[in-house]
């Protein structure tokens, strides 16, 4: 693991987009893993101006997003789906033909995942995947006590993310409880990882993802066993390593 900590989230984010610029400048017709939340805002937004000047382009990249809530339909405003079109998708160039988002509202959810897989492998396999980590450790939606071993699959989101996430919605009722999300070996098969994460409250899953046991209670620190992650944090997420 290589770990960089830089000064505040304005770092963190810069240093994010231009790994995610020289990836597809290297190639062009990169296959990105995506995640949503507050820690990639910075860096979609840091990528769009990359692009407006010209310095990246996204007309041959594929995309692959990590999660989506279960239940919530496409154009509801605080689906993931939503969140990439207003933060990433609608401001630059990628064909929407090369956009791939779990659906939340698949009726047959094992198959709707398979075929998630299959295009995954089909593509070549992600290039570059990006992750956040939730203050409990997880990646992707895949919560503590998490399968190593699954692939993209529904999941049971826990108290601890709905409450976290409930911050998006009117109330807590309204945040599904529900996910589809790639699974840590879906993750894991990724060539290159990133995984950002800024603020004291990511500090002790930090700390326990990078120097604990590797050990499904931390589904984090599996990334231990990658040969390509990079971890960018501001040193508030850094202050228990
Ligand atoms: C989002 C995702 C989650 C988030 C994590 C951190 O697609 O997969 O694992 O990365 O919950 O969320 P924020 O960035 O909002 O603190």
């Amino acid at each position: 693991m290589r770990i960089i900590v830089v000064d505040n989230y304005e770092e963190m984010s810069k240093r994010a987009a231009l790994m995610i610029t020289s990836q597809v400048t290297l190639k062009p017709d990169s296959v990105l893993g995506l995640a949503t939340g507050d820690t990639p805002l910075g860096m979609y937004e840091e990528l769009v101006k990359l692009y407006n000047k010209k310095e990246v382009d996204f007309k041959e990249v594929r995309t692959f997003n990590l999660d989506e809530y279960y239940g919530l339909d496409p154009e509801n405003p605080q689906s993931y789906y939503s969140f990439m079109n207003k933060n990433l998708f609608d401001k630059v160039d990628i064909s929407k033909n090369n956009i791939n988002m779990p659906d939340g509202m698949v009726k047959d959810v094992n198959d709707f995942c398979l075929l998630y897989e299959n295009k995954i492998k089909t593509l070549g396999g992600i290039d570059m995947q990006v992750l956040g980590i939730g203050g409990n450790g997880h990646i992707g939606f895949n919560e503590p006590n998490v399968n190593f071993e699954a692939q993209t699959h529904l999941v049971n989101l826990n108290e601890q993310t709905i409450e976290a996430n409930s911050r998006f919605f009117k109330s807590i009722e309204d945040v599904p409880v529900k996910a589809i999300s790639m699974g840590i070996k879906t993750i894991m098969n990724s060539k290159k990882i990133i995984l950002l994460a800024n603020g004291l409250n990511k500090a002790e899953a930090i700390a326990k993802a990078v120097n604990g046991k590797i050990n499904p209670s931390i589904p984090a620190s599996i990334l231990q066993l990658h040969n390509d992650v990079t971890i960018i944090i501001d040193k508030e997420a850094a202050s228990l390593l």
